[in-house]
């Protein structure tokens, strides 16, 4: 059976934590080395992995490259519509024809179902670079933002700002598995549904919806924000009303603790849901976050391999 990394929620807690592990590893092992050297023991030697995109991306396409490439593997990288997939071939179709070409497939999809439907159709891994469900790839990288600063998840707090979206679902199955406390701070009408949260409270989730974004920032360890238009959100105006009192400001970080940090996914929007001092500031991990983005997804991808 594939290994495939879909959701958080799917795969047990202690085999998150042994991939979080070998990312830290693997990060300081190559510390300073110029960024196309292969790993010392090169685990992916011959390995392909596809790189399937339905939509826009910056840091998980060149990410994902340059993942296999460390690894000692190779990726092919094509939009949906360079694929006749574009053309109304089925993703289960693909997924048969790709699993005899190479031996693993990441997929950022519009919609999950056509990601669960390419894992169950796929005899090779299956990696989410993405859905409109959620984001796990992004999760783990944050997660290892917030150790190699010191922080201890089981004893954070972490505060999500903003529209209830994609990340913040994978960051509600990420409390579960972590053991940190997660805050949810979103708008009338943004709210992660309702079935998300009573499914992660269920299996010992310390989850805490607090619509005031002041009240939810305090003592905080960790603010989190993410774009109020997310891609294939259609209502663009609507959200950047109703959301912007949701703006991660500076009074939001001065009620957050002293050692507090600030992450957000990226791509931002500077004066929408963040202010340009604090995402520019000096709590602001983001760009280390998105660096992590290749370590986490190392370590994801030689588990799926393992
Ligand atoms: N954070 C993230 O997934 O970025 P991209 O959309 O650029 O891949
Ligand atoms: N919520 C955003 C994340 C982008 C990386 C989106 O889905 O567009």
């Amino acid at each position: 059976m594939a290994k495939h990394f879909l959701s958080l929620a799917d795969i047990p807690a202690s085999e998150l934590r042994a991939i979080l592990d070998e990312a830290h590893v693997r990060k300081k092992a190559r510390a300073s080395w110029p960024k196309g050297k292969v790993d010392a023991d090169a685990p992916l030697d011959g390995r392909t992995l596809a790189l399937i995109f339905e939509k826009s991306s910056t840091r998980t396409r060149f990410s994902f490259d340059m993942g296999m490439r460390q690894l000692g593997g190779s990726s092919i990288t094509a939009t949906s519509s360079d694929m006749q997939l574009g053309r109304g071939e089925t993703i289960e179709d693909t997924a048969k024809v790709l699993s005899r070409f190479v031996d693993g497939i990441m997929l950022r999809a519009n919609s999950h179902d056509t990601l669960t439907a390419l894992a169950h159709n796929a005899s090779i891994p299956v990696i989410n670079g993405l859905t409109d469900f959620n984001h796990p790839c992004q999760i783990m990288a944050d997660l290892q933002t917030l150790e190699e600063r010191g922080g201890d998840l089981s004893d954070m707090t972490l505060t999500w700002v903003g529209d209830g979206n994609n990340v913040t679902v994978s960051f509600i199955h990420a409390a579960v598995k972590f053991g940190f406390k997660l805050r949810v701070s979103c708008a009338d009408g943004y709210t992660v549904a309702g079935q998300t949260i009573e499914a992660a409270r269920a299996q010992g989730g310390d989850i805490t919806i607090e619509p005031d974004p002041l009240k939810a920032c305090e003592n905080t360890d960790v603010v989190i924000a993410d774009t109020f238009v997310s891609m294939g959100d259609s209502d663009a105006d609507a959200r950047l009303k109703d959301l912007m009192p949701y703006q991660v400001t500076d009074a939001l970080m001065e009620a957050s603790a002293k050692t507090s940090i600030f992450l957000h996914c990226l791509p931002a929007h500077r004066g929408e849901e963040v202010a340009a001092s604090v995402i520019d500031g000096p709590k602001s991990a983001v760009f280390d976050e998105a660096e992590n983005r290749l370590h986490a997804q190392k370590a994801i991808i030689t588990w799926c391999f393992s």
